[in-house]
């Protein structure tokens, strides 16, 4: 990524950080994806999980609903993370969860540590993805799992192209109505805020699930599988074993 693209990033971040709980974290889409990848990963007490791009720990937190684990959370948000710190310190969590500023691109742990690795709505941010990948599939354990909620939607292609233009435009149909329904005109703004970003890649690269596979395959995963979220079949989850 490029220093500009990264400010850029973080600075949209920063300011969503506030509002993130209140938008996003009102759609029922999102919570349907967010349970359907800890349902996926197996979780199981004991674990350890690096959950990459945490943002205010929606996630994270949803783990630990689920079994006894321990997370390590990533961002390059300092603003998500500090929304996410005061959680963890109300809810007296922080011997289960590690928080580090800190991107996808720039993670340094040691191989074969994590049982599972996660990320969600996350590591389409990222423009070089297979050298995350690949950090990825060495920070775990054999037997490990990579698990990605995400967009099942490629934004790749000329600016100018109409047919990308109506890819996004058909996806985005879907969303905004969603946020508007679940979030109010709160949501719908910053869910259409962020299809503007989209279809202006402003630092973003969204690709569909066909080529997060092939991604994961690269990285030397041997087994994938794509599940559709329930309802929101535009959203999809993947896992692949290490
Ligand atoms: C849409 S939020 C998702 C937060 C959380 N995972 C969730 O599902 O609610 C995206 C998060 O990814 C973080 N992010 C974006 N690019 C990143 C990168 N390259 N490395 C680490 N985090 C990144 C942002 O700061 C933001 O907190």
């Amino acid at each position: 990524m490029t220093d500009q693209v990264q400010r850029d990033a973080r600075a949209w971040f920063a300011d969503w950080a506030n509002e993130y709980d209140t938008t996003l974290g009102k759609v029922r889409r999102h919570h349907a994806m967010l349970d359907l990848v800890v349902s996926r990963s197996g979780v199981r007490d004991g674990d350890t999980v690096l959950d990459i791009g945490c943002g205010t720990g929606l996630l994270s937190l949803k783990f630990l609903e689920q079994a006894d684990c321990s997370i390590m959370a990533i961002d390059s948000s300092e603003k998500m993370l500090g929304i996410f710190q005061e959680k963890i310190e109300q809810c007296h969590l922080s011997h289960r969860i590690h928080c580090e500023e800190c991107s996808a691109e720039e993670m340094a742990f040691p191989p074969q540590h994590f049982d599972i690795v996660a990320s969600t709505v996350a590591l389409h941010h990222v423009k070089e993805k297979g050298p995350v990948m690949l950090k990825g599939y060495d920070a775990l354990k054999e037997g490990g799992r990579f698990v990605l909620g995400d967009m099942d939607l490629d934004t790749t292609g000329d600016l100018d192209d109409p047919r990308r233009l109506l890819r996004i435009l058909e996806f985005l149909e879907k969303e905004l109505a969603l946020a508007m329904e679940d979030g109010g005109i709160p949501a719908f703004e910053r869910m259409y805020d962020n299809g503007k970003k989209h279809i202006l890649n402003d630092g973003e690269y969204c690709i569909g699930f066909e080529q997060w596979e092939q991604l994961c395959k690269d990285a030397g995963f041997l087994q994938v599988e794509v599940t559709p979220v329930e309802g929101f079949e535009w959203f999809k989850v993947l896992v692949a074993w290490k």
